[in-house]
């Protein structure tokens, strides 16, 4: 198996990315914020098959997160996340500080348009902005050919896909399917947050989608009754509060409305953990 190379510089990640160019061969980037699980993995092995090298990248973007929020206590495992990129054949990782994307005076930033308002953008004002600021500068930096993002954060994939297209990037966007726990639970590295009791009442929040999703495939007029009856029973089974569960246009993320492809979108809060959630139709 090829080893992994380590790359922590702009400088070295070049170097890195001419040899894996070699021969004009592509590039696939797999942008993540470390504490790997077997949802990243599938997003590693979706890069392989997509591409000749393979870069990940592990960031915790402090961007994204608002100051009341978990960037301290994010989990951080890089020895465990090298152990896993190695055995997976991965041929890079970057994992540059944060003076290498924020040097001192830095001050532009990505500003997401209409797709990034709705959902994680109205109860996380500020987190849109960060992910496309951060994604736009690791593609400036590692111009890779692709790039695999989890559909687990629908809305980012549609927000990161808007920025490409807007900018014209020209980054291939491949969209990799949720892993899901055998009881239904997305993987998410918060996971890890969760207390046995909580674990134990995560999975309602899968099924709060496949209730609305139902409604909606059998009978879309009883749509906003039964949101109000899966948040009942969302609360009813232990989570404390509902940031959102809405069915939405698939792209636009605007409210649902007949004809348009549909995705239900979730946030709630489990403890001090939110966790979220979607599926589409089928
Ligand atoms: O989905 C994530 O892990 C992050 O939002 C991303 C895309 C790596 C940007 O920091």
């Amino acid at each position: 198996m090829a080893s992994l190379s380590i790359v922590r510089t702009r400088a070295d990640l070049r170097a890195l990315v001419s040899t894996l160019r070699q021969d004009g061969k592509k590039i696939a980037l797999v942008p993540t914020m470390g504490a790997l699980h077997a949802g990243h993995l599938a997003l590693i092995e979706q890069a392989k098959a997509a591409a000749d090298g393979v870069i990940a990248s592990i960031f915790v973007n402090p961007t994204q997160f608002a100051p009341h929020e978990d960037l301290a206590r994010y989990p951080r495992q890089e020895a465990a996340d090298i152990a896993q990129l190695q055995a997976i054949g991965c041929d890079g990782l970057y994992a540059p500080p944060v003076q290498e994307l924020y040097p001192e005076g830095f001050q532009t930033r990505v500003v997401p348009g209409a797709v990034a308002a709705r959902l994680e953008g109205a109860f996380r004002p500020h987190f849109f902005g960060g992910v496309a600021t951060v994604v736009a500068k690791l593609f400036l930096q590692v111009d890779p050919d692709v790039a695999v993002f989890g559909e687990k954060d629908w809305q980012q994939l549609q927000v990161i896909s808007t920025m490409v297209r807007d900018l014209d990037l020209g980054v291939e966007i491949l969209p990799a399917p949720t892993h899901r726990e055998a009881d239904g639970l997305a993987l998410s590295s918060r996971n890890a947050y969760l207390s046995e009791a909580e674990r134990a009442i995560a999975p309602t929040l899968k099924q709060a989608l496949d209730q609305v999703a139902g409604a909606l495939k059998r009978a879309p007029e009883t749509l906003a009754t039964v949101i109000d009856q899966a948040k009942a029973e969302l609360i009813a089974s232990g989570f404390h509060s509902i940031d959102y569960l809405e069915a939405c246009h698939s792209q636009t993320l605007e409210p649902w409305q007949p004809g348009d492809p549909a995705r239900i979108l979730a946030a709630a809060w489990l403890g001090k953990t939110r966790l979220i959630d979607n599926r589409g139709l089928d």
